[in-house]
């Protein structure tokens, strides 16, 4: 038996188990370094389809392909022993048809080794999340600002406010009645979050939305400093990770410029 068969890693169950119990800790990790770091603490890990933003430069999370979130899933896995392990549907992936979602949870689960998959969408996604969850697909919700429905909401815009906050309301209602084991309540307004929170028997994690949910998750590139090409206003960082490489790549280049080749000298000796 191997060191890591020994460890359990947490399940949607028990994730669920943390309501009323627990503040949930949430961070999303794309590479198998990250995701040891990451591991240590987090309660669950999730590979965010905002992969496609983070590491590879794109400007939505649109573009990002199964086979990318399949590459990363693996990658993250090696690094997760305690965490529950969840993987973002990529967009295009589940919106067609349960069957078609199920395929492709399916998948992810079965290449990546998550034990969970998450998927965006409210009252319109409910038939699918109950499709999934009958069939063993454990379904971490997200509603409010949904990323991959850019295009329609019309910009990253905080959800739920004045006469929307209705549809949000319906929408985290119905995903915990489809039976999702948890909901990420994205960029809705404090008081709407903590009310969706007290209503529903599932846990509630929030990214911008205040601090009545029942616990956060965040991207972990925002909140190390390392992902600085934008800053969410939500985002606390509790690092600087790209100020402190610019200046060691600077001071690299300095070096090497100046012929301080950086490695022992005998490394270059002829004997
Ligand atoms: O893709 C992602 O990283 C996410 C989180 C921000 C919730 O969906």
């Amino acid at each position: 038996m191997s060191v890591n068969a020994a460890i359990k890693a947490k399940t949607p169950g028990d994730i669920g188990a943390m309501k009323g119990a627990a503040p949930i800790v949430c961070l999303t990790a794309y590479t198998t370094p990250v995701a040891r770091l990451v591991d240590v603490e987090a309660d669950l890990v999730l590979v965010g389809d905002s992969v496609g933003m983070v590491l590879h430069g794109m400007d939505s999370t649109l573009g990002v392909t199964m086979e990318m979130m399949i590459l990363h899933g693996q990658a993250v896995a090696r690094g997760t022993t305690r965490a529950c392990l969840v993987i973002d549907m990529p967009f295009g992936s589940y919106e067609e048809s349960p069957e078609q979602a199920f395929r492709n949870a399916a998948r992810l689960m079965r290449e990546t080794g998550a034990v969970a998959v998450k998927l965006e969408g409210g009252v319109t996604m409910a038939e699918t999340i109950r499709f999934l969850t009958a069939r063993s697909i454990p379904v971490m919700a997200h509603v409010g600002l949904t990323p991959q429905a850019i295009n329609t909401l019309g910009g990253y815009k905080v959800q739920g406010r004045g006469a929307d906050r209705a549809r949000v309301l319906a929408d985290a209602r119905a995903v915990a009645e489809a039976g999702a084991f948890s909901v990420v309540l994205e960029k809705v307004p404090a008081g709407l979050a903590a009310e969706i929170t007290a209503s529903l028997a599932i846990p509630t994690v929030g990214i911008g939305a205040g601090v009545e949910c029942d616990g956060q998750v965040l991207v972990v590139d925002d909140m190390l400093g390392l992902f600085d090409a934008f800053k969410p206003k939500f985002v606390k960082r509790y690092a600087s990770l790209a100020t402190d490489a610019r200046a060691a790549i600077a001071a690299y280049a300095a070096e090497v410029r100046e012929r301080r080749f950086p490695a022992p000298e005998h490394i270059f000796s002829d004997e």
